[in-house]
């Protein structure tokens, strides 16, 4: 983990209140595993806010770039949608420790369930995926057409199915009616998303082996002020428990409650 003055190279909105940014920095070369994430610091004339932990799409080391996308709704992240190419910005990562990609082998199937702003992480993960030879289906649920972004992108990595609870784009519901209604076969389930869609997924039987992605409120973004801890499953008592930003935010089904 490094802290670096990163540029911003693009700002473009590419859904309802959806920004896809493209950074260039030093952090682009030390990320390890899709699913990490970085700590950016907004300043707002000269008051810092809170760092915002936003999770990386994609990267691209050769040019030093990272590529992230938020959804613009509190103040910073309305401050960061904000940005223009050439402005600079503080931030701390990679952190997290991401997803496990070496638990499928080339050949095996992996699905891909993301939920709105849960989505961005999966498409790093379905690249490296790929570049494994491994097959990706992916699975990606919005709440409307509107707010449906990068279909495109995982399209190009496989099979490619969109849920939105209105039934605008794709099939009506959830992930979890898409899953049940295709069957697919699937050596490992990765997933991001909101809470109910990680339980849904934790529940059901989709593959030999998943693991979700949190996304909790955070402070330090680096195991030290216990802003965003959760309990461990198999400690009734809630005595232990694990930090997301420093033990996750990937962790296996079962681990920690969610
Ligand atoms: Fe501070 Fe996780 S955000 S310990």
């Amino acid at each position: 983990m490094i802290k670096d003055i990163c540029t911003v190279i693009r700002v473009k909105k590419i859904a309802d209140s959806i920004f896809e940014m493209v950074l260039e920095g030093r952090i682009a070369d030390e990320v390890e595993n899709p699913g990490q994430f970085i700590h950016i610091r907004v300043t707002e004339g000269n008051a810092p806010l809170l760092r915002r932990p936003v999770s990386i799409a994609a990267v691209d080391k050769k040019n030093h770039r990272l590529t992230i996308i938020f959804r613009s709704g509190g103040q910073g992240t309305l401050l960061l949608s904000r940005k223009v190419p050439g402005e600079t910005l503080d931030i701390l990562g990679p952190l997290g420790n991401g997803f496990p990609v070496d638990k499928v082998d080339s050949g095996g199937t992996a699905i891909l369930a993301g939920g709105g702003i849960g989505v961005p992480p999966l498409y790093g993960l379905g690249l490296k995926l790929r570049e494994q030879g491994v097959k990706v289906i992916s699975v990606l649920g919005f709440q409307t057409a509107e707010s449906v972004f990068y279909q495109d992108e995982f399209a190009s990595l496989g099979e490619t199915y969109i849920a939105t609870v209105d039934g605008t784009s794709g099939t009506k519901g959830f992930v979890t009616d898409v899953l049940n209604e295709r069957g697919f076969e699937a050596d490992i389930l990765y997933t991001c998303g909101p809470l109910p869609m990680l339980r849904a997924l934790e529940a059901g039987d989709y593959a030999r082996e998943t693991y979700l992605s949190m996304e909790e409120r955070m402070g330090c973004g680096i195991g030290a002020c216990f802003a965003c801890v959760c309990r461990k499953k198999d400690d009734p008592n809630g005595h232990s428990y694990k930090k997301v930003c420093s033990d996750g935010p990937v962790f296996k089904a079962g681990e920690v409650l969610i």
